[in-house]
């Protein structure tokens, strides 16, 4: 097993509090110092109290007040409203204890409570003595000069806590505060009450419920119950899902609907912090049966109490009393007679049952307890009987919990469960047309906002609420636009709330495996898992499936090997984020080893990317580096994109360490193999300066003449350069001088390989064919000689480049076998990339020939294969020839539309238009006089020919002169056979035989005095 640092401190979202009393040192000196400290220590204990009953942690006694934490250890998804209700109780408390010292002492005292929520580093901490546990973090700060600001007798809160318990408390705006030590002002906000809020419905309801989507299936469900129901028959359901699904939104329609059809409803939920209020769920239902408001005088609830029991049965008299002092207002006349605390919960349980099962009652009762995992146990008891008592009486009780509860009566008869699966992507997809709107910049969201979130509603609003205020989408709710890439958005707080308690609610071996799952990945084979994790084989397997029966993972793969992936990629995010950096780097390299120690050799290079990301994000950079490079060796020429990005991620982890042989090497190679990329894929042309300066310092401090002439050849020599032909061909034949003096074989044929070309573009077929010729003397047959240096295979383009040259001279037969050599060699050395130009090539001699069926499938296709590669230099290419194929089939709307794809696709990525681009010109002008649009030709043609003629590209020159007869003449403008004249002189200069029979083709035409 790998070794992993073992640290228990956590990230964290949590809500801190602090409280103290006021002037307290002014105060202590009016005491005696032993009754002070019995009035602290009463003070203490009276907010330590609160705090445990909200569930919070008392961090630490400050001296005179003390500092909580809520949501840690444990996280709460309230932990935000727990603080608050904790205050509130505490400035009451307080005011109550400091009102008795004031009679009785004459002392002054109040509390100031200040809060705060944000994330905190929260674990045990070594002082020396013992270590204890704590919270650390800008967090923690920012709630004390909470406090500090507050007046005496109040609690203050900032922005972050308002923004998680707005609606739930009733808060008070303060407006914006400078605070020490925070670098913006800071909002801040009284708490003023308990707001009108109660749940997250309530919630929604205030902002307006979105438009309710799909769940036909389960209403229907539901309705099936409540017909039942009405024929005498009780039914209880049971909606379970994980938070956010829709539970209670499911019942709210429901509910609804009930009410409209004249259906009874009550409605009574269970609260995350109720379980020290006992009864409230019970409570709730009762008042809303009795129809009691929070307004209402005692008498009249009593009245409605009465009224309403009596009239369905006389003989509920008796238990007024009982049932009067339950719900809070006491009957001073009738006293409840004397009885225990288990006696009266009997009583009370029992009345509940003969209300609900008494026989008078004709009209169906609906009965909605909501999130059943938080009821207290006194609750829960008498629901239990409720459910037993109700048998053969039209009452239909309706609960949701979460899946870490199965209710008691899980069993019964009566009783059937309705698992709420999260929506469809099409019911996402509608959720988002109503939360965001139709603008057409929203069209992408869809799809990675269901995966986000999985199709949980809740997550989805917050999500879009999330992304409204960050700016990611402008507008109004229901009509926004998407202003940037919504991938690299953050969790709402709220959604992080919520995920975080859940994963906090494990045992401590499955979360564990949970955030080592997350950082190994989406996706974690089991093997991997077991590498990485600090656990043994049997906590191992016990905490998988603790995992999977919670539905945090599932089983992507059994065969052949178990694969474990993340159900939500927003679960993966939190436990991922609540680990501590250092933690997590740790587990990174760890991930990383068990990768290279598990899968076969030969599966590296593939995985070498993601191994690489894990040493990276380990903090191992050399050999991330290593790695980085292998995998863009892999990615080579084949995925140009991908390789570039990962040259450019070598050299910066490269540039990250300390000059040696090794990490200079990677920085020239990372370098060098950016700039070979530059001009199939495109880059600024200041970064490639810049990438050549600095690889060339690099090179000449280390001497390494290699690296030099490859440097040179790539600044100056290299295909896609803005520079005249001639200059061209000196540069290119002193780079073959250089290179020969290295001596080097495959630099030899690297070099000659890239510069072969420029012989070709300055129309000097002999000169190329040399260059070819020694490209393949020097091979001798080893088609890995020089390769993958600048070109992938030097021997297939030696190939390919003789075909061009036998098709130029009118040898038509030599120009096919050749390029058929050339396939073959580049199919055996897996180079799609000069495969691609060889057909491109292919598909032109097919045009030549008249074969314009054979031209147009072999261009096609090659389009088709070309745009996986996905590089510039080869799609433009394709595409051209596609072009080329359209001309020779008279096709001139698709040849023209071809040539503008071709053309802009290479300008787009290069910003120039490279060495072909008058060849592409001149198709273009065919393919306009094509269409008719001959002034529009015979202005193209001209500059053609004129770009041809100031660059030196002696190889468009006469192709292009005829385009420029050709539409001269179809324009029936003048100099059309004077454009023919000098095309056919250059031809024969150059000897380009097969442009010259062209040529002598129009002139004939023309001369037989037949207008186009
Ligand atoms: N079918 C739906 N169509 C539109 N919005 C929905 C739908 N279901 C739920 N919502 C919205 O999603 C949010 C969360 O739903 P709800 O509160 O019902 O979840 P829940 O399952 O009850 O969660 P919890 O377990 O936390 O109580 C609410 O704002 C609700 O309006
Ligand atoms: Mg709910």
């Amino acid at each position: 097993m790998h070794e992993t640092i073992k640290d228990d401190a956590e990230r964290k979202q949590v809500t801190v509090l602090f409280a103290d009393v006021s002037g307290s040192m002014d105060l202590a000196e009016q005491e005696d110092p032993e009754e002070w400290r019995e009035i602290m220590q009463r003070f203490f204990s009276t907010l330590a109290d609160t705090v445990t009953r909200f569930e919070g942690t008392v961090d630490k006694f400050t001296g005179d007040g003390i500092m909580a934490v809520f949501g840690a250890p444990v996280a709460h998804e309230d932990h935000a409203r727990r603080a608050c209700y904790a205050a509130l109780q505490m400035l009451e408390d307080v005011a109550e204890y400091a009102g008795e010292l004031r009679r009785e002492k004459g002392l002054n005292f109040s509390t100031r409570i200040g809060i705060n929520s944000g994330e905190v580093v929260a674990g045990a901490i070594d002082g020396g003595g013992g270590s204890s546990y704590t919270a650390i973090g800008h967090t923690v700060g920012l709630a004390q000069r909470m406090e500090a600001l507050a007046e005496p007798g109040k609690a203050y809160l900032t922005e972050s806590t308002a923004e998680l318990a707005r609606g739930y408390l009733d808060l008070r705006d303060l407006g914006e505060f400078e605070i020490k030590g925070a670098s913006r002002p800071v909002q801040v906000f009284e708490l003023a009450g308990v707001g009108a809020a109660r749940s997250r419905l309530d919630l929604a309801r205030e902002r307006g419920f979105s438009s309710f989507v799909g769940r036909a299936a389960e209403l229907a469900q539901l309705e099936a119950a409540l017909e039942r129901t009405k024929s005498g028959e009780a039914a209880a359901i049971g909606v379970v899902a994980e938070p956010g699904i829709g539970k209670s939104r499911l019942y709210l329609e429901f509910a609804q609907r009930c009410r409209t059809e004249g259906v009874e409803v009550f409605e009574a939920q269970a609260q995350a912090h109720g379980k020290s209020i006992p009864f409230m769920p019970i409570l709730q239902m009762l008042r809303s049966f009795y129809g009691i408001g929070d307004g209402d005088a005692e008498q009249l609830a009593r009245e409605k109490i009465a009224g309403r029991s009596l009239l369905l049965d006389p003989a509920f008299a008796a238990d007024l009393p009982l049932i009067f002092d339950f719900l809070g207002v006491p009957d001073p006349e009738r006293p409840v007679p004397q009885m225990n605390p288990e006696g009266r919960q009997r009583a009370l349980g029992d009345f509940i049952c003969r209300l609900v099962s008494n026989p008078a009652r004709k009209k169906v009762l609906v009965l909605i307890v909501e999130d059943l995992h938080w009821i207290d146990e006194g609750s829960q008891t008498m629901l239990n009987g409720l459910v037993e008592g109700m048998t053969g009486t039209p009452t239909l009780v309706l609960v949701n919990y979460r899946p870490e509860y199965t209710p008691a009566w899980a069993e019964a008869e009566v009783f059937e469960t309705i698992a709420l699966q999260p929506l469809s992507r099409a019911d996402t997809a509608k959720l988002l047309r109503d939360l965001a709107g139709e603008d057409p910049s929203l069209d992408g969201i869809d799809e990675p906002i269901h995966a986000r979130t999985g199709g949980n509603p809740f997550f989805i609003e917050e999500i879009v609420r999330e992304l409204a205020e960050a700016g990611f989408l402008l507008g109004e709710r229901g009509s926004y636009r998407l202003a940037r890439p919504i991938e690299d958005a953050g969790v709402p707080v709220t959604v992080q709330a919520v995920l975080a308690a859940r994963i906090d609610r494990l045992d401590p071996a499955s979360k564990q495996l949970l955030q080592v799952a997350s950082v190994v990945g989406k996706e974690v084979s089991g093997e991997a898992l077991r590498l990485t994790v600090d656990l043994d084989e049997e906590e191992l397997a016990g905490a998988v499936a603790e995992l999977i029966e919670a539905g945090f993972l599932y089983e992507a793969e059994i065969y052949p090997q178990r694969v474990l992936a993340f159900r939500h990629p927003l679960t993966r995010e939190v436990a991922y984020g609540t680990q501590l950096a250092s933690q997590r780097e740790a587990t990174h390299a760890a991930a990383a080893r068990a990768m290279i120690e598990l899968e076969p050799p030969d599966r590296h290079d593939e995985l070498a990317a993601l191994i690489a990301d894990h040493l990276k994000q380990g903090g191992e950079t050399l050999e991330a580096a290593r790695w980085s490079a292998r995998a863009a060796h892999w990615a080579g020429h084949s995925r140009p994109r991908d390789a570039m990005r990962l040259w450019h991620e070598v050299m910066e982890l490269s540039g990250q360490l300390e000059e040696n042989e090794e990490t200079d090497a990677l920085g020239i190679a990372s370098r060098l193999a950016q700039i070979q990329f530059a001009w199939r894929v495109g880059m600024d042309l200041e970064e490639q300066a810049e990438l050549l300066d600095e690889a060339e310092v690099i090179a000449d401090r280390r001497g390494d003449l290699h690296s030099l002439v490859l440097l040179r050849m790539s600044a100056s020599g290299r295909p896609g350069l803005q520079l005249h032909t001639d200059e061209w061909l000196q540069h290119v034949e002193e780079m073959n001088r250089m290179a020969d003096q290295a001596g080097d074989p495959h630099l030899q044929v690297a070099i000659r390989a890239a510069g072969a070309y420029a012989y070709l573009i300055a129309a000097d077929f002999a000169g190329f064919e040399r260059a070819l010729d020694e490209i393949v003397e020097l091979a001798d047959g080893d088609i890995t000689i020089g390769s993958g240096i600048i070109l992938n295979t030097p021997l297939a383009w030696a190939e390919m480049g003789k075909g061009m040259a036998h098709r130029e001279q009118g040898n038509l037969d030599g120009a096919e076998s050749h390029f058929q050599r050339a396939l073959e060699i580049a199919a055996e050395a897996g180079d799609p990339e000069t495969a691609s130009w060889v057909r491109s090539n292919q598909a032109g001699l097919m045009a030549l020939r008249g074969d314009v069926e054979g031209a147009l499938s072999v261009a096609r296709r090659n389009c088709e294969l070309t745009e996986r590669i996905g590089d510039v230099f080869s799609r433009s290419l394709a595409i051209a020839n596609l072009a080329w194929a359209h001309l020779a089939a008279e096709e001139y709307q698709e040849a023209l539309d071809s040539i503008k794809e071709a053309d802009r696709t290479y300008r787009e990525a290069m910003k120039i238009g490279g060495e072909m681009e008058a060849w592409r010109s001149q198709l273009r002008a065919r393919a306009l006089a094509g269409v008719g649009r001959t002034e529009e030709a015979v202005a193209e043609a001209e500059w053609a020919v004129r770009t041809s003629e100031e660059r030196g590209l002696r190889w468009s020159l006469p192709i292009a002169l005829l385009a420029l007869g050709r539409t001269r003449h179809a324009a029936g403008r003048e100099g059309a056979v004077e454009a023919l004249e000098e095309a056919l002189e250059v031809a024969k200069e150059t000897s380009a035989h097969t442009c010259l029979v062209d040529i002598e083709d129009q002139m004939a035409l023309i001369g037989a005095g037949n207008p186009g």
